[in-house]
């Protein structure tokens, strides 16, 4: 066993994990963040995404003891004190961003992390931006949308600010 010190939305824990533990096994069974999800065990569906120290990663090709000292945010993190929504979990409620819900958390973060680096992208460059978050009800043109919504360009329907 090994003891990591990561801080999780905010919270800072000390655990023992398996040096083999992925990171979103710690997160799910450790500490309790079913937010966060696996969808596959192939690293492509992107399902498990959480923010590691800023960069948009897929938590089950990570290793726990790799996150030690670092911050991690999950989809459980993202609404403010006050429980108010993040805006693009907003921009997903508003623009019926999800059908089964099963990518919807990964999905959020990755959004979250595209507007971050491209507060204005092209549809294309959503596109481009989700390729590795997979949606299994092909729900992508309301995805999309809801990312322009959250970017604050989508004109009918809710807009949202960033
Ligand atoms: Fe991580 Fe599918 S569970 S990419
Ligand atoms: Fe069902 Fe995306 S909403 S997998």
């Amino acid at each position: 066993m090994t003891k990591i010190d990561v801080t999780v939305d905010g919270v800072k824990y000390t655990d023992d994990v398996e040096p083999r533990t992925l990171l979103v096994h710690y997160l799910r069974e450790q500490i309790g963040k079913v937010g966060t999800v696996v969808g596959c065990d192939t690293s492509n569906c992107g399902a498990c995404t959480v923010d590691l120290d800023g960069q948009s990663v897929k938590s089950c090709t990570v290793l726990a003891v790799q996150a030690d000292g670092s911050e991690v945010t999950t989809i459980e993190g993202l609404a403010d004190e006050d429980g108010n929504l993040h805006p693009m979990q907003t921009a997903f409620h508003e623009q019926h961003a999800l059908q089964c819900g099963f990518c919807t958390p990964g999905m959020i973060m990755a959004c979250r992390d595209l507007l971050k680096n491209n507060p204005n992208p092209s549809e294309e460059e959503i596109r481009a931006g989700i390729e590795g978050n997979l949606c299994r009800c092909t729900g992508y043109q309301n995805i999309v949308r809801a990312v322009q919504a959250a970017a604050g360009n989508v004109t009918t329907g809710s807009g949202v600010s960033a």
